[in-house]
């Protein structure tokens, strides 16, 4: 029987040499907009949280945080190429980022995710997050953010 391809797919660290298909992935799939320059800076500032997906050589997915407090992280990006979704790489990332945290003695997770992102809340809410307040205006074209949080 032929293998599935999202079998050979694995999670691991971000390499500067992904910047481009990084920068692809995030503004094809969420509606601010990503430069280079930013993702590296995110990339600097925790490296051991920024997380791809890499699918026979290519990367399809990717997820990075920044440390809250020093017990509470926080997820800044969460995306997988539209063409991968619904295959279980959102979770492999999200088990590999909650491992990095862990390792790091964080307590709990908190992201913020655009109200009307029904895909991604009900992704968010499967793994245990909760929502837990909106914040108004809290995109740069005066979108709403649910706060959502995690215990971990
Ligand atoms: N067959 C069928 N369904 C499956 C399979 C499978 N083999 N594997 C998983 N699924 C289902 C899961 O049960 C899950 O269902 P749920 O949504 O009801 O929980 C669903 O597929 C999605 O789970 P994954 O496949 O693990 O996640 P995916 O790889 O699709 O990534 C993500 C989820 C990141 C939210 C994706 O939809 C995406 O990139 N969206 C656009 C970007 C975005 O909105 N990102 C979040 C913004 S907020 C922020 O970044 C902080």
């Amino acid at each position: 029987m032929a293998a599935n391809n999202f079998e050979v797919g694995f999670v691991r660290r971000f390499d500067v040499s992904d910047i481009d298909k990084v920068v692809e992935i995030a503004n094809n799939s969420l509606t601010e907009y990503y430069t280079s320059s930013l993702i590296l800076d995110l990339f600097r500032s925790w490296p051991s949280s920024f997380l791809v997906f890499a699918l026979e050589g290519k990367i399809v997915g990717l997820i990075v945080g920044s440390r809250h407090t020093a017990t509470e992280a926080r997820i800044l990006l969460l995306a997988v190429d539209k063409d991968f979704r619904n295959r279980g790489i959102g979770k492999q990332l999200m088990d590999s980022f909650v491992r990095a945290c862990i390792a790091e003695r964080m307590m709990s997770i908190r992201l913020e995710v655009r109200t009307d992102n029904q895909e991604a809340i009900r992704f968010y809410k499967n793994y245990g997050f909760v929502i837990t307040s909106t914040i108004r205006a809290y995109y740069s074209d005066s979108s709403d953010a649910y706060l959502m949080w995690k215990m971990i």
